[in-house]
């Protein structure tokens, strides 16, 4: 183990990203567990008397009156009601952390195909590429990762419409395409630029997947591989699903302003819009999120890729009495919907925020320290320990790819230095404008907060499991 790992190592359980929230009762450890309950309960307790109070007594002009306090200019934009994360979520456990992270049953270099344990069939692993969160960097990593381990890998594109019915049907995938295959069971790693664009399969469905692949993804909904094993997952022990779901993350707002910025970039973007200075795009940001405010929108870019794609989103409303309008209500149905998939899937959980860690978290998962060469233990080494925040630097950071190709990271000398981090900040100067910011990101906030839990436990979990194999 090197140097650094054994840092990661180390310092991971303790350290938290600032503004963070600690974790509540079900999720604390054990000694806490108690107290976080009790304390739960009488915050619960409370606020419901509140609550009851407060929608007895209040009036409408009440109501109005409160708002216009708060904020006469926005009020219209920047409401005041979060709605709370604990109502309708599912809880998160321990040992569905273990499960979760639980090493694949197969032996780094060894082509050989094996059958997991726990499901009786090949484990397969989908990467969903969520839109602006590391995802080059980890399609980078699955490729050469499958290189040294010789495991097969695809990619795929314009896949988060695919036809559930085509899925269920056991035909090609439609609406999806195969962009990169790349199998390294088929070359050595001597070789390794011949493994690439080998591209011999024309479609995707069920069966190729299920007979070539180790591990498949791209921009593609959770749930797109559940006929694969020809059984629909409810045929599978829960927690366990044949398909093994990975799944990045990031701050939604720094989502936001990276996906701007990647519009400014490649031009798909209205001449006016087109000023890359940190004015230009602070000022284009603004106005995107007023206008999608004053429209009744909120961001729900991730729902695209966290809904899978039997769910009828159309059909998804909620019935919170408290949320205004229908775009509301159903924002906040869907993101229930895609929190209850995380868990449903039992997904790995990584946050672009702590890529060091979130790779901790994927090394237990995909590698079980078996390896039919010492070379190749090195070569692992080597490609894990190039995720480490501490070294990264603005440029490295911006699109979350500390190794992620120089030619798909913004060129920050063409952009004199603007960079997510950069923009946000200046966002941030703006009262008035950043609590319209939260009202539009807060369901995908609610999901983030949501997966940062899981996250944490799963990282406790692999740290544990580390240590304890090391002594
Ligand atoms: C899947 O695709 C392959 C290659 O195109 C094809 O040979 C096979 O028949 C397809 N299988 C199904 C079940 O559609
Ligand atoms: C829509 O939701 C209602 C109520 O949950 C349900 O009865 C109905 O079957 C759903 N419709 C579709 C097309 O899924
Ligand atoms: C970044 O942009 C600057 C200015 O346009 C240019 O000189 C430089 O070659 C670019 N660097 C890369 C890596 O593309």
């Amino acid at each position: 183990m090197n140097a650094q790992r054994k840092r990661a190592i180390k310092t991971s359980s303790s350290e938290l990203p600032t503004g963070r929230r600690k974790s509540s009762g079900i999720f604390g450890t054990k000694q806490h567990q108690l107290m976080g309950a009790i304390l739960a309960l009488i915050i619960g307790m409370i606020l419901f008397v509140q609550l009851m109070a407060w929608s007895l007594v209040t009036t409408g002009e009440q109501r109005r009156h409160a708002d216009s306090r708060m904020n006469t200019r926005n009020h219209h934009l920047a409401r005041t009601y979060i709605p709370a994360s604990t109502i309708d979520l599912p809880s998160y456990t321990r040992d569905m952390a273990r499960r979760a992270i639980r090493p694949a049953p197969w032996t780094c270099g060894d082509k050989r195909v094996v059958v997991d344990p726990l499901t009786n069939v090949r484990p397969i692993f989908s990467f969903v590429h969520v839109y602006k969160a590391a995802g080059s960097t980890l399609r980078d990593f699955f490729e050469r990762y499958s290189l040294i381990c010789r495991k097969s890998w695809m990619v795929l594109i314009s896949c988060t419409k695919v036809k559930s019915s085509s899925i269920r049907a056991n035909e090609d995938w439609e609406g999806c395409r195969v962009k990169q295959v790349v199998n390294g069971r088929h070359v050595d790693l001597h070789n390794i630029d011949d493994a690439k664009g080998e591209r011999p399969y024309p479609t995707v469905n069920n069966t190729i997947l299920r007979e070539n692949f180790d591990i498949y993804g791209g921009h593609i909904q959770i749930g797109s591989g559940d006929f694969i094993h020809g059984r629909p997952v409810t045929d599978f022990p829960s927690q366990t699903p044949p398909v093994r779901h990975i799944v990045f993350l990031r701050d939604p707002m720094a989502r936001f302003v990276s996906g701007i910025m990647y519009e400014q970039k490649v031009g798909t973007i209205k001449e006016s819009d087109a000023d890359k200075s940190l004015e230009g795009t602070v000022a284009l940001i603004k106005k995107r999120v007023r206008g999608s405010r004053k429209s009744n929108s909120y961001m729900t870019r991730s729902f695209r890729y966290l809904l899978t794609p039997f769910q009828n989103t159309a059909n998804m409303t909620a019935t919170d009495i408290r949320l205004s309008t229908p775009e509301e209500n159903r924002a906040k149905a869907q993101a229930v919907a895609a929190i209850r998939n995380l868990v449903h899937y039992n997904v790995i959980m990584g946050m672009a925020e702590q890529m060091d860690k979130s790779m901790i978290i994927l090394r237990h998962a995909l590698v079980s320290d078996r390896y039919t060469d010492d070379d190749l233990r090195e070569y692992i080494d080597d490609l894990f320990g190039n995720y480490d925040n501490e070294r990264s630097t603005e440029e490295e950071t911006e699109e979350n790819g500390m190794i992620s190709r120089p030619k798909e990271r913004f060129n920050l000398s063409e952009r004199n230095g603007v960079s997510t981090a950069v923009v946000l900040q200046e966002l941030k100067k703006d009262d008035d404008f950043m609590q319209i910011f939260q009202e539009y990101v807060k369901f995908e906030q609610m999901i983030h907060d949501f997966a940062w839990e899981m996250h944490k436990l799963q990282l406790e979990e692999a740290t544990q499991i580390e240590l304890k194999n090391k002594l």
